[in-house]
């Protein structure tokens, strides 16, 4: 517990030190927090807690390009779409593909499946698991776990998104 609380300090610490540049009250203050929480976490592996959060924008960007969890647990993935622009315009899902599976083969199928919010049906095999299609405003969180180590790619199949919206999950 103490280790996720840490952990989710100190990714809040970043947010405010990233979003309070001006403000070097704010800074200071925080970041003698940051050192402290830093040196306690230093003996865990970064992977010590499966709960992921990842946001998409209306720039049509993830904010991270690499998650990390651990093989085996349980995986808390949580995609929020951060910008403004509804899901018909600017719509964004985060799927998970199978290590090995042609991603251009997958996403010509996924771009055309409009009807079921770019999943493809057929290529349900390849997916180990993905998100709803979000809009503006809204958020999803699934779990799954995988438990072969492995680099696994997640993308965002709304047509023209995949070649910028991709990452990979590293699972250790
Ligand atoms: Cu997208």
């Amino acid at each position: 517990m103490n280790k996720k609380v840490k952990i989710s300090m100190l990714m809040l610490m970043g947010f405010l030190a990233i979003t309070s540049c001006g403000k070097k009250e704010t800074v200071t203050t925080e970041s003698t927090e940051v050192n402290e929480t830093t040196t306690g976490e230093g003996q865990q592996p970064e992977a010590a807690s499966n709960v992921l959060v990842i946001e998409g924008n209306d720039q049509m960007q993830f904010n991270k390009a690499e998650l990390r969890a651990t093989a085996g647990k349980p995986i808390t993935l949580t995609l929020k779409h951060v910008g403004q622009v509804p899901k018909e315009a600017m719509g964004h899902n985060l799927v998970i593909l199978q290590e090995g599976t042609d991603e251009g083969a997958f996403t010509s199928k996924a771009i055309a499946a409009k009807d079921t919010d770019y999943i493809p049906a057929s290529e349900k095999a390849s997916i180990i698991a993905h998100t709803k299609l979000l809009g503006g405003g809204e958020e999803d969180t699934i779990e799954f776990t995988i438990d072969k180590k492995g680099t696994y790619n997640f993308l965002c199949t709304f047509p023209g998104h995949s070649a910028i919206m991709k990452g990979v999950l590293i699972v250790e």
